[in-house]
């Protein structure tokens, strides 16, 4: 008697234990997987001050999901961006050739031809295309020309407007994040159910913001509706022109050299106190960003003496100068009379914001969770001095004399521009990447164009070699149909032993 209860309880822990295999194999597909064999993609991030060009790649068997497609290489190109070359002949082509020739290494031999190649030009080439619509033609021409000449599969090239390039930075982010759809247990994509993150831009001729609201759009300019993955987002995105931080520095520049007699020395209240530079004037006032006039003075004037004076007070109160926090013709504004609604959300703040953000953490040891901290941080950064920077931060040398200004230009941006608030800040994180992959336009355009982000809802099986799917399904189905019987007649042999 006491026998066959153990037996029966040896097949009930020997079902379960079988039931459990299959649940798991259902679960751990993946491992059994044989190496997958990828497909690549390339993007050409043709950005103000220099061109980044990414390689993707995705198993080339799967490529609806979220999460699939990963950065698998990155080259950034020697020298400055495309729109620099502008009226050098073939220059902006030549410029590529080194990066594009390591795509050729970093991707299978095989696949070059299948490997579709996209270039999207930013606010450089929005520029040129405003001060000289046929040089940027050019510089377009010329980049296509060199991009076919490789063995990849041309797609295009383009200035991306402001609004596509807000977009398509929400899209790599929340793609990344896997905050689209997510891998349900049961072995298809599910809608994640989890809320979508803001994406705040920083490149060095414009800034990026762009999240979902609830509130109403007020102006269709900043409107843009999305169906991916069987899902509406209502998104709201504006690209400031000229507010990149390079042109910032550039309009301070001329702010601070049309409200200052140049024939003296400039006072620039932004620079550290022991920084001292002779400026050129031509190349302060060629940008199309600079509205105010080159001050009237000899044509023989061609250059002027700065010196830094490291004052934080004076440098809010010049930046904030640079912004117009007047004429809203909307509920409310963020500035220039741009409408904005309430952030709303957690935010993802990359490329430049990502790496001031960083270079504050360190040189100020601040963490920055609150309005008070940034403005603690930018008070902090503004007062040091060249030479105690250059000690911390040799490798930066370049950028020390700027950091004060591009400070405080993201203090004024953010807090009275965008309106972030002691709760707000702190759902906003600094990053500059999201697993192995940059965070930026370029993956959400590439997924884009080549189709990958589905407006329907997808319902992928998963992809395991066939043969050991079903012969492994087989065997577990014979264990337990066999343990079933064997249960069955020991209960039947009990009963009728009763
Ligand atoms: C340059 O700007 C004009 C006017 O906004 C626009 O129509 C044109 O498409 C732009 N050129 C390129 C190459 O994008
Ligand atoms: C701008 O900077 C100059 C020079 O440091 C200073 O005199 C002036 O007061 C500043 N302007 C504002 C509005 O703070
Ligand atoms: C936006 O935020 C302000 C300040 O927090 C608040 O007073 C206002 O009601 C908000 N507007 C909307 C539409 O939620
Ligand atoms: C600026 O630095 C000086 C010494 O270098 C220090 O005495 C002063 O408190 C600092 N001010 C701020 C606002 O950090
Ligand atoms: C992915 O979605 C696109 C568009 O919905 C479809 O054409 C394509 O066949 C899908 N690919 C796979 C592998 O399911």
């Amino acid at each position: 008697m006491d026998k066959q209860r153990s037996w029966i309880v040896a097949s009930v822990v020997l079902l379960l234990f079988a039931a459990v295999t299959l649940l798991l194999l259902t679960v751990h597909v993946d491992e059994i997987q044989e190496p997958p064999q990828y497909t690549y993609g390339i993007v050409l991030d043709a950005g103000s001050s220099h061109t980044t060009v990414y390689v993707y790649r995705w198993p080339a068997d799967k490529q609806n999901g979220t999460g699939v497609v990963t950065q698998h290489s990155e080259c950034k190109v020697k020298g400055g961006g495309i729109s620099s070359y502008a009226g050098q002949q073939g220059a902006a082509g030549r410029s590529l050739e080194a990066c594009l020739y390591r795509a050729m290494v970093d991707i299978p031999q095989a696949r070059h031809h299948l490997t579709p190649v996209y270039l999207g030009a930013t606010a450089g080439m929005r520029l040129l295309n405003i001060s000289s619509p046929e040089k940027s033609m050019q510089v377009l021409q010329e980049v296509a020309a060199t991009i076919k000449s490789f063995p990849f599969k041309f797609q295009t090239v383009k200035i991306l407007s402001g609004k596509e390039e807000g977009a398509y930075g929400w899209v790599t982010v929340n793609y990344l994040l896997e905050n689209f759809i997510k891998y349900g247990f049961v072995g298809r994509w599910l809608n994640s159910g989890r809320q979508t993150v803001g994406a705040l831009d920083l490149g060095g001729a414009s800034t990026q913001i762009t999240f979902v609201s609830k509130e109403k759009i007020e102006d269709l300019e900043n409107s843009m509706t999305l169906r991916l993955y069987g899902q509406d987002y209502s998104l709201y995105t504006h690209s400031y022109l000229c507010y990149g931080q390079n042109e910032v520095l550039r309009r301070l520049l001329a702010h601070l050299l049309t409200t200052q007699d140049i024939t003296g020395i400039v006072h620039h209240p932004c620079y550290p106190s022991d920084h001292r530079e002779t400026l050129n004037l031509q190349q302060v006032f060629e940008s199309p960003c600079i509205t105010s006039q080159r001050p009237a003075v000899s044509n023989t004037e061609t250059s002027a003496i700065v010196q830094g004076t490291g004052n934080y007070q004076h440098c809010l109160g010049n930046i904030s100068e640079i912004f117009s926090f007047q004429n809203c013709l909307f509920s409310q504004c963020s500035f220039d009379g741009v409408f904005q609604p309430n952030t709303s959300g957690s935010f993802m703040a990359f490329s430049a914001f990502f790496f001031t953000h960083s270079f504050m953490k360190k040189s100020t040891g601040i963490y920055i969770s609150t309005p008070d901290h940034l403005r603690q941080a930018a008070q902090s950064v503004c007062n040091m001095t060249f030479v105690k920077m250059s000690k911390d931060f040799p490798e930066q040398k370049s950028y020390l004399k700027d950091y004060c200004a591009v400070t405080v230009y993201i203090q004024v941006l953010m807090l009275r521009g965008y309106r972030f608030d002691d709760q707000s800040l702190t759902r906003v994180s600094f990053q500059n990447k999201a697993g192995d992959s940059s965070l930026g336009w370029s993956l959400g355009y590439m997924l884009s164009m080549s189709s990958m982000l589905p407006e329907e809802s997808v319902n992928l099986r998963r992809a395991l070699h066939p043969g050991a799917w079903i012969s492994l399904l087989l065997l577990i189905a014979l264990l337990i149909s066999t343990t079933l019987i064997f249960i069955i007649l020991q209960v039947c042999q009990k009963k009728s032993n009763v």
